[in-house]
């Protein structure tokens, strides 16, 4: 098949964008994509495509602009229920940590969750899943993390490998059993941590070695922060995580600075997310390293928080930046990735040229994935999308709508409205 009719073509070529460099598109006007099969095969100038394969079936894509699908590095895809009454509360004058400490916030989404049956949490997650994926979002990362317990924790991972082989949503999954201290631990939290590194860890590898060989193995994740876990505390988690072969992520400085930032550049992360009150030593940690900084602006815009990541001193500081969603019940219930543009155009001080490539291939780094994903190359995934305005500039500048009209999945064509 051959896309042509293409006004912009941002192809962002040449592999993750880190520092100064974020931004650079390598835009084709009037390009074309050549696919075979679920792959790109060429990428040029339409004349000289169509000529060469004058055989070839073509789609033509209406004048519109073109770019890699999005990758949303960083969700909370899977759980049960919703949390609109704390919201409500959080209007009323309740802090998020406050609600959490109180039994509410994640533990709330953790009872529903313990309670739904695999199908219930999978008939949820479609959801969420088509509504993302309709407006660009190609491949998703998706944590467990409202079970708190093995079984229930195991039990989201399974539906994640379910619904990814569904598709056309492409999933990486995350174990996030580190995400709250578990309810049954709330005096005790030294011994959930040690559950977790003596028993639900080691049970994750056995049960992904029987489930799942052959695949990449999951992220293991930890939410390092005040009502959570202390730094002494993930960093036990981690490495006995990294020992069992674990690549890792961590939630870092979202309310508080806790040091998270530099345990994952110390360890190896492949990310650190939130990265609110991040210090400018952490940020230097960070930029001197190969962990990507994934930044969550419907978080603070979800809590009506005033602070959101410094995403230009990192910048600065030369660190690989990319952009996610965060969606989760509780502080960011928010699929679409043109949302997350938008915001980071406006408070995290991003052109719309460098959020796009924070939300491709450096987001596609995020969850290791670059090589494969996140920019439009021969031999790359036929992952793609084909906007219904001819310049890119409208991601970021519109906002609330959906600029998307086709999404193209390895190689598949889908189009909204039909
Ligand atoms: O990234 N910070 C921890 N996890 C989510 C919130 C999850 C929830 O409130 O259910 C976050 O913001
Ligand atoms: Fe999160």
């Amino acid at each position: 098949m051959l896309i042509h009719n293409l006004s912009q073509l941002l192809t962002l070529s040449g592999g993750p964008q880190r520092g100064s460099d974020l931004g650079r598109l390598n835009i084709l006007p009037n390009g074309a994509v050549l696919v075979r099969g679920e792959t790109i095969a060429a990428v040029g100038a339409a004349d000289e495509l169509l000529a060469a394969y004058p055989h070839e079936q073509r789609f033509d894509a209406g004048g519109g602009a073109a770019l890699p699908g999005f990758v949303d590095p960083h969700t909370h895809l899977i759980w049960a229920g919703d949390r609109a009454a704390e919201f409500e509360m959080r209007l009323e004058g309740k802090t998020y940590l406050e609600i959490l400490a109180a039994g509410g916030g994640i533990l709330s989404t953790v009872r529903a969750t313990r309670a739904a049956s695999l199908e219930q949490l999978k008939a949820q997650t479609r959801l969420r899943m088509q509504t993302a994926f309709r407006h660009g979002t190609t491949t998703a990362e998706a944590k467990t993390g409202y079970g708190l317990e093995a079984a229930s924790e195991l039990l989201q991972l399974q539906a994640l490998l379910e619904l990814d082989a569904e598709g056309p949503l492409e999933l990486a999954p995350t174990y996030l059993g580190a995400h709250a201290i578990a309810p049954e631990y709330r005096d005790n939290p030294d011994g959930y941590a040690d559950l977790l590194c003596g028993e639900m860890l080691p049970e994750l590898r056995r049960w992904w070695d029987a489930h799942a060989a052959g695949r990449a193995l999951p992220f293991v994740d930890i939410f390092c922060e005040t009502g959570a876990f202390t730094l002494a505390q993930s960093r036990r988690v981690l490495l006995a995580a990294r020992e069992l072969g674990f690549p890792l992520k961590i939630h870092a400085d979202e309310f508080d600075n806790l040091g998270g930032a530099s345990l994952a550049a110390e360890l190896g992360a492949a990310s650190a997310d939130h990265l609110v009150k991040t210090s400018t030593a952490d940020i230097a940690a960070l930029a001197a390293s190969g962990t990507v900084a994934v930044a969550l602006p419907c978080t603070p815009f979800g809590l009506a928080e005033p602070h959101y990541t410094p995403a230009r001193q990192i910048l600065a500081a030369g660190g690989l930046l990319a952009l996610a969603s965060d969606l989760n019940p509780g502080t960011a219930w928010c699929e679409n990735m043109q949302f997350v543009i938008a915001l980071a155009c406006r408070y995290l001080g991003l052109t719309p040229a460098q959020a796009v490539a924070a939300a491709t291939i450096n987001a596609a780094a995020a969850v290791g994935r670059s090589e494969r994903i996140g920019s439009l190359e021969p031999g790359k995934q036929a992952d793609l999308i084909v906007l219904s305005v001819p310049d890119y500039r409208h991601l970021g500048y519109r906002f609330g709508g959906n600029l998307v009209k086709h999404v193209i999945k390895k190689g598949r064509v889908y189009t909204n409205g039909e």
